[in-house]
């Protein structure tokens, strides 16, 4: 079956977008967006692609969820050996992408990363479900593993090292990264691809607007 994909074509509503309605603070303009989203049911609205760049400058993306914005930075949770791990201690820059197509909306936001302080990690992995804490402590994310019975026969091996019970620990592999953002743009889907575009530009601790062309 051949997919055509080059005739699929939506046509976008035509709610404005101007910088007076996202307001001077890009982060408020982001919280604005996102209440937005979760009122209008967006399905995992904190879902987000997270892009890296390799140890030979190629790029990588995948989806991870934004798990708090506090201080302005966006917080996201993993494995600090999985893949991505590895490249965000050797490139700190990253991009975070956004889409919520039911509000025709995108925000990308370019930033670097740090390592969240373990204490908050701690605090976070604490209030996870004991199963998502389990496979956190079992899977060792990116690498290959012969078939699926090696991840269940690992799940295993963590439930011997921890009581029924309990809540388990900190893993000493996962944790929080922060996005400190130094950009972030706006978009808005309007009709005939006449898109509208506010981006946000950090200098010197102070934030600026522009409008770019679609
Ligand atoms: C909706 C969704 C949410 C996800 N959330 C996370 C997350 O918060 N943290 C994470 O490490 N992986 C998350 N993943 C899995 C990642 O996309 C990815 O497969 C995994 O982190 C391994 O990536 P890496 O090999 O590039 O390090 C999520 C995937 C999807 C589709």
């Amino acid at each position: 079956m051949s997919i055509d994909f080059g005739s699929l074509r939506e046509q976008y509503g035509n709610i404005p977008l101007e910088l007076e309605d996202l307001g001077l603070d890009p982060f408020s303009a982001f919280n604005k967006w996102f209440s937005a989203a979760l009122d209008e049911g967006v399905k995992e609205p904190n879902a987000m692609t997270l892009a890296t760049v390799d140890d030979m400058g190629r790029p990588d993306a995948r989806i991870v969820l934004l798990k708090e914005l506090k201080e302005k930075s966006f917080v996201f949770y993993t494995n600090y050996s999985s893949s991505k791990g590895q490249q965000l201690e050797q490139n700190k820059y990253v991009c975070l992408v956004f889409n919520w197509l039911q509000q025709e909306r995108q925000i990308r936001i370019r930033g670097e990363v740090e390592r969240q302080d373990s204490t908050i990690s701690e605090t976070y992995f604490q209030s996870r479900p004991r199963n998502s804490q389990v496979a956190a402590w079992s899977s060792p994310q990116s690498k290959t593993i012969e078939n699926r019975q090696v991840l269940e026969e690992l799940v295993s091996e963590t439930e011997l090292l921890f009581n029924d019970d309990d809540l388990l620990p900190l893993p000493p592999t996962w944790g929080g990264y922060k996005v400190t953002p130094y950009e972030i743009e706006f978009w808005q889907g309007r009709s005939n691809r006449l898109h509208d575009r506010i981006k946000y530009e950090k200098v010197a601790n102070e934030w600026f607007a522009k409008r770019l062309a679609p």
